[in-house]
């Protein structure tokens, strides 16, 4: 039995993920704090704990001494700036989307054996700077880069994921964003099907769609030409 965990596998990208998986034959273990009835098993989890997700690992461990896949889903949105934005909200976003994913991997890695794979879902936000969901996503990204050098090591591979706008319950974008933006919106079984076909490939890190990675591009070569645009 192959045994996949997948952080946020309660909605959206890490429920349609746990579906998909499980009808590939894996054995699908979430990790979340409402239940995910498309997983085989579920561990009440809050990533941004890290006592909580110690003793999440060390549960599904003791069950599944072997995890051939670990998902780094779980993540908040934070649609408000830092000027305008609540305190709780800008420590929380970090805590979750960031120091999750670190707290996830260092937990699960004496499941994690050579062959075996990580995908770090995380965000085109995190290649344009743009408010503290986006500076959460920065250092994910960042994460998931470094920690990869590190787990090549271990013969462990990771892939990451930057996905554009997905329509989600915890992302709703296509109420909220212009109507020329909202055709930009794709739903969560394309981003699965491209996850899957990522890790099918060996591939180390895409964005969902393709076309978004231009922006990573005009971020990292024109950095003041995008303040001055986005300024005005
Ligand atoms: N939708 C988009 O436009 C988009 C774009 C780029 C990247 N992403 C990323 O994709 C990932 C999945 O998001 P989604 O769009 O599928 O949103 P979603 O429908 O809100 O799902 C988020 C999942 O994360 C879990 N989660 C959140 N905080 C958690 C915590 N503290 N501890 C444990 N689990 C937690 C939630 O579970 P519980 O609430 O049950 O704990 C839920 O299962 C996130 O990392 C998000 O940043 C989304």
């Amino acid at each position: 039995m192959r045994v996949a965990v997948v952080t946020g596998a309660s909605s959206g990208i890490g429920a349609e993920l746990a579906r998909a998986l499980r009808g590939r034959g894996w054995h699908v273990v979430a990790l979340s704090r409402r239940p995910a009835p498309d997983a085989d098993e579920h561990e009440e989890c809050d990533v941004a704990d890290r006592a909580s997700v110690d003793a999440a690992a060390a549960r599904v461990l003791s069950r599944h001494p072997a995890i051939e896949l670990l998902v780094n889903n779980a993540g908040r949105a934070a649609r408000a700036g830092y000027l305008d934005g609540d305190p709780e909200s800008i420590e929380d976003v970090v805590r979750t989307n960031y120091l999750g994913s670190v707290w996830v991997v260092r937990a699960f890695l004496p499941g994690l054996g050579r062959g075996s794979h990580v995908v770090n879902v995380v965000s085109v936000a995190g290649t344009v700077a743009d408010g503290p969901y986006s500076a959460s996503k920065h250092a994910q990204l960042a994460f998931s880069r470094s920690v990869s050098t590190e787990l090549a090591r271990r013969g462990v591979s990771v892939l990451t994921v930057n996905p554009g706008y997905v329509e989600t319950p915890g992302f709703p974008q296509r109420d909220r964003l212009p109507r020329p933006v909202r055709s930009l919106v794709v739903d969560p079984p394309f981003v699965v099907t491209r996850i899957l076909d990522g890790l099918d490939h060996g591939r180390r890190e895409i964005f969902v769609p393709r076309w978004y990675r231009p922006a990573a591009w005009l971020q990292a070569l024109l950095p003041a030409t995008l303040t001055r645009l986005r300024s005005r």
